[in-house]
């Protein structure tokens, strides 16, 4: 395990789901705000003094931790009841979302330290905001975790340009920048999302307009961007690859509501190609999945989209198709497990290729402990097809890929067993509940975690 993950619980039991195979998923589901967008926004929230609210941030772990690293930063934190969805996707009254109200001092602290970094690796968002307001910030490194090495250098590289002087001491990171930032012409080397976003939360209070070319695309960069520019801020080219931002001399705060999760969604459009099943996915914007979508199509799917849904039904075994994860607008390689599952199950062999994280096929000895046929080289994973998978016990590695691990099972003959599922809990509000509601057997439960050996 990384740090970058939530951390396994002190108590010596972990936490399983248990799901019964050969399901077919079937109905609705509703589809919350972006883990991936909650986090930034909170994060942004530091930008002005006072109380900004986010709507729609679902009920998760990493959020949780989020709250607390602005609680140590000195803002009032506090999730209330949301506003009310849609009463026809409403699941027997649970709340999968929240509202984070965040009340922010006129002058936040300046120090994330190592253990919260580690708990939640997003964290590493408020180098940006912070070194804007306070023109000082030190945050723990954040280092890799279980999907493989993640670097800072893109968002190290963009702050210097903007006139911070950043060095590093005892696993820190130190950003400062006493007399304030200046606008600055920023090249990335990558669309990185983190970069992106940590460098636009620094330039909208800096002097001076700054230019951010290769910019992630992401629609989380397009909400951010929509909500900085409510509280005050001018960027203009969010959903481009360049990004201009005139810096202003303060922001104010807003009411926000997150954008909704494209990855929770795709999971489930995966789940229902998967168990040849039917599944209307609501919430979330079907333009945002589009490549994953006509992937699903390529194997056989039918899928029709009607505004903020989509519907994908399987009837037949899929066919097997090649999948390549890029920056967005290409196949999200947070749905590289889900690829990597319907591949195992499909009709023929996939050639699968991963381009953003190095350590993202991890997860793929736990899939072939589920006996699917998985040939990993370099970045590439050549997956052949078989007719069924058989259950067995299995570890959660990561979110995506305890996800990708539990819709297999629902594929395989018998019990699949995935150990480890507070990963899970990071990223899907009430997993099990969803599924239940789909059709699935499912129980949750906790079982000891092996002693260490004694010698
Ligand atoms: N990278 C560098 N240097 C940098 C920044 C990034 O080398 O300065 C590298 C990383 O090591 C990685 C690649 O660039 O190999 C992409 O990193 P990026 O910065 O785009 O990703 P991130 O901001 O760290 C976010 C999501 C990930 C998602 C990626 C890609 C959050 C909290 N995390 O990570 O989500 O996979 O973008 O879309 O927004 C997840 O939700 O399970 C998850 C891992």
């Amino acid at each position: 395990m990384g740090p970058g993950d939530a951390g396994d619980p002190a108590v010596n039991d972990v936490d399983v789901i248990r799901v019964h195979g050969q399901a077919r998923l079937a109905g609705t589901v509703h589809v919350v705000g972006a883990k991936n967008s909650a986090l930034k926004l909170m994060a942004a929230a530091l930008l002005a003094p006072g109380r900004s609210v986010i709507t729609n941030v679902p009920r998760i772990t990493d959020i949780a931790i989020m709250g607390e690293v602005l609680r140590r930063l000195g803002c009032g934190v506090r999730f209330t009841a949301d506003d009310p969805v849609d009463p026809m996707v409403a699941h027997g009254g649970v709340e999968r979302s929240r509202s984070v109200v965040i009340d922010v001092p006129e002058c936040p602290g300046a120090e994330a330290d190592y253990d919260l970094v580690r708990r939640l690796r997003a964290s590493i968002c408020v180098l940006g905001p912070l070194l804007a307001r306070r023109g000082y910030v030190r945050v723990a490194h954040p280092g890799g975790d279980a999907i493989g090495s993640r670097g800072l250098d893109m968002h190290i590289a963009g702050l210097a340009r903007m006139g911070a002087e950043i060095s590093g001491e005892h696993g820190f990171v130190i950003a400062e920048a006493p007399h304030g930032l200046h606008g600055a012409e920023i090249v990335l080397d990558f669309p990185s999302v983190g970069a992106t976003e940590n460098l636009v939360m620094a330039a909208v209070l800096a002097r001076g307009t700054t230019t951010i070319d290769n910019a992630a695309r992401e629609p989380e960069i397009v909400d951010i961007c929509t909500m900085l520019n409510r509280m005050g801020a001018r960027i203009e080219g969010a959903g481009s690859s360049t990004l201009h931002i005139v810096g202003v001399p303060a922001l104010h705060p807003v009411r926000h509501a997150t954008v909704g999760d494209r990855i929770v969604a795709g999971t489930w459009a995966f789940a229902a190609a998967m168990t040849r099943g039917d599944v209307t996915v609501t919430g979330v914007e079907p333009a945002f999945l589009e490549v994953a979508l006509d992937k699903l199509v390529s194997a056989g799917g039918l899928v029709e989209t009607r505004g903020n849904a989509f519907r994908v039904r399987m009837d037949d075994r899929p066919a097997a198709v090649d999948v390549v994860t890029l920056p967005f607008p290409g196949f999200a390689t947070d749905l590289l497990p889900m690829a990597i599952g319907l591949a195992a199950v499909s009709a023929g062999a996939s050639l699968i290729t991963e381009n953003i994280f190095d350590g993202r096929f991890m997860f793929a000895n736990e899939m072939m402990r589920l006996g699917a046929d998985i040939r990993t080289d370099g970045h590439h994973a050549l997956v052949c097809g078989r007719d069924r998978l058989s259950g067995a016990p299995v570890r959660a590695t990561d979110i995506r890929a305890g996800a990708g691990l539990i819709i297999a099972g629902l594929c395989a003959d018998g019990i699949t067993e995935v150990s480890h599922v507070h990963h899970v809990d990071r990223g899907y509000p009430d997993f099990v509940a969803d599924l239940r509601a789909l059709g699935v057997t499912v129980e949750r439960g906790t079982v000891p975690e092996e002693p260490a050996l004694e010698i």
